[in-house]
């Protein structure tokens, strides 16, 4: 795993659009960096902690310009019976000032994502979007843009067509004006209408975005849940919208003709869930609410099941498995 982190960081840093291109085998755990579980972290210290655990990557946040607390607790709900979890955090988080700091006197062992979004208060979304790449690109090896969680009132409207092309144009000349090459990712929901697949996808490469994470959390799809709590306000995530998730990748992967980086997130718990993601065309997997039912050994069991999977089916290697089942 170390090597694949290493060979990332040099892919990012000499040629931003080729990000990703190469990887091996990377795993993402999002964390937010105020409490937002028992297991994770309480003092944003926890990401060199993560990286020794076997994740490739580590994704901190959402960061938002200023600290916020977030919704009222309870707002994190487990879902035993549907292996899912509902959140209605609202991004609890310290807020970019501290979070800057305590990263640069924590140096990360790791390749390291900071995912931000606007402030709840905020008059102006794509301004603390705008202030957020500017405050913290330089303690990150990638930046995730953030338009996707259902608990931050209009902020999937960033995927209709012109405040997507108004907030990714904003983004690039930031990074034109001050000269930066850290590679950019959007994270999308998986509640959006698929009539929007081809736009986003055009937009994503006029704006040279250098992949796109697929998916957040959705606010739909309770129908099937068997657990009392399935009616809590949040977004759901875990075993519930794995296929949810994966259908949208293969949908985005077809869409491009292959040409696209995709990150796959939602349900991963295992070597086969991996595998799936995976095959639907993704190059990089992440997971959370799996790290949450099965605890920090979960890393190591995704990799050595995937690994036989991989024999098994004999492949060589993730790159020859991304998109194969499409
Ligand atoms: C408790 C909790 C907090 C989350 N917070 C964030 C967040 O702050 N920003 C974000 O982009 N995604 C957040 N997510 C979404 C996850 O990163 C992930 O996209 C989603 O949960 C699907 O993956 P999973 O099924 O492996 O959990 C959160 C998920 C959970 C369960």
């Amino acid at each position: 795993m170390l090597s694949s982190s290493f060979q990332i960081c040099i892919l990012a840093q000499s040629t931003q659009y080729s990000f990703m291109r190469q990887i091996a085998l990377i795993f993402i755990l999002i964390v937010t960096l105020q409490s937002c579980s028992s297991e994770f972290d309480k003092n944003a210290e926890v990401y060199n902690q993560l990286f020794k655990l076997g994740f490739g990557f580590v994704e901190v946040g959402t960061i938002t310009p200023k600290r916020q607390l977030g919704n009222p607790k309870p707002r994190i709900f487990r879902l035993e019976k549907d292996q899912a979890l509902i959140n209605r955090l609202g991004f609890n988080n310290h807020g970019s000032e501290i979070v800057a700091q305590r990263i640069s006197e924590n140096k990360p062992e790791g390749f390291l994502g900071i995912n931000i979004g606007p402030n709840r208060d905020t008059k102006d979304k794509f301004d603390d979007f705008y202030f957020c790449l500017f405050k913290l690109y330089s303690y990150s090896d990638y930046i995730t843009i953030n338009i996707s969680s259902p608990n931050t009132a209009g902020l999937r409207d960033f995927h209709e067509k012109n405040s997507m092309i108004k907030l990714l144009e904003g983004l690039n000349k930031i990074k034109k004006l001050k000269n930066i090459n850290k590679p950019l990712v959007v994270k999308l929901s998986p509640d959006i209408d698929e009539k929007n697949i081809s736009n986003i996808i055009e937009i994503v490469n006029k704006y040279k975005i250098d992949g796109i994470i697929i998916s957040n959390t959705t606010d739909k799809n309770r129908q099937k849940l068997i657990d009392k709590k399935k009616d809590e306000i949040g977004g759901l995530s875990g075993q519930p919208i794995k296929n949810i998730s994966t259908n949208l990748i293969k949908k985005f992967y077809k869409a491009a003709n292959k040409k696209i980086t995709i990150i796959g997130v939602g349900g991963v718990d295992s070597g086969q869930s991996a595998f799936e993601k995976i095959t639907a065309g993704a190059k990089v997997v992440q997971l959370y609410t799996g790290m949450v039912y099965k605890g920090p050994g979960v890393v190591k069991e995704i990799k050595k099941e995937l690994i036989s999977i991989l024999k098994n089916n004999k492949i060589k290697n993730i790159a020859q498995a991304t998109g194969i089942n499409t």
